[in-house]
């Protein structure tokens, strides 16, 4: 069951996305920990309520949990933009396409579609080592490099918020089969860093493990 904010202590509030496991899960119990009012998203109705109720056993009570699909953009009136995941591998090979990417003040959001679009066409026709689409972890790596480039176009057109973007590092979670070499609380530490930079800080940026960086490699 979700829970009104309104009841909640705390005025400053963060929006979670795949809040129920793994460094999402970890970004609110640091965020709760901090004093801040944590709206933990997750798409499955159970998982999420779950994962609210371990936190509040923790004593996290400023948590409350929203079903929240991410290919919703806007859900009940409320904007919600996944901006703590990104990657910053050499992704696109195409060099026209990687300068394009990187050209912020020309870029636009109807241009990122057009290149999406091209790219899942390119996907469907088997096409996409001859157009210079990485081959490996392909949607992966493209939805990161979107997603940055999507960071700058917010950034650029509001510049009264504070719109950046963060890669982890390499994580223990699912996602990698407990692969990675940092803890979830580790990930999670280098996502919070970013998330609770002050008013007047840094926007459009890209942040490797705590620390400001280039955006593509
Ligand atoms: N782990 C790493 O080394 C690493 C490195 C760089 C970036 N990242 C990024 O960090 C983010 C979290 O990854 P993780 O390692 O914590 O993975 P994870 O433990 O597998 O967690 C992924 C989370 O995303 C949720 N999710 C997936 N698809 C969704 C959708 N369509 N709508 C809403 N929620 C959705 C999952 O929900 P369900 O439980 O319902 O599936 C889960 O809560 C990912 O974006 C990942 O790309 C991770």
């Amino acid at each position: 069951m979700e829970r009104d904010i309104t009841s909640l202590p705390t005025k400053r509030v963060a929006v979670v996305t795949g809040g129920n496991k793994g460094i999402g899960l970890e970004v609110c119990r640091q965020l709760a920990a901090d004093g801040i009012t944590v709206v933990l998203t997750a798409r499955d109705e159970t998982r999420g309520v779950e994962a609210a109720e371990k936190l509040s056993g923790m004593g996290l009570s400023s948590v409350v949990f929203h079903q929240l699909e991410v290919n919703n953009a806007a859900v009940g009136g409320m904007e919600y933009v996944q901006g703590v995941d990104t990657n910053k591998e050499q992704v696109v090979n195409n060099e026209d396409l990687r300068k394009e990417l990187d050209d912020v003040d020309n870029l636009t959001e109807e241009r990122l579609d057009e290149v999406l679009d091209s790219f899942l066409k390119d996907f469907e026709a088997g096409a996409l080592e001859a157009h210079g689409w990485p081959t490996a972890f392909a949607a992966y790596k493209t939805a990161k490099v979107a997603m940055n480039a999507y960071t700058r176009i917010l950034a650029r057109r509001h510049p009264e918020l504070r719109v950046n973007c963060a890669h982890p590092g390499y994580v223990k979670t699912d996602m990698t089969i407990d692969s990675g070499f940092l803890t979830p609380e580790e990930g999670g530490r280098n996502v919070v860093t970013v998330a609770l930079l002050p008013d007047g800080g840094p926007t459009g940026a890209f942040f490797a493990e705590g620390k400001e960086a280039s955006f593509l490699g």
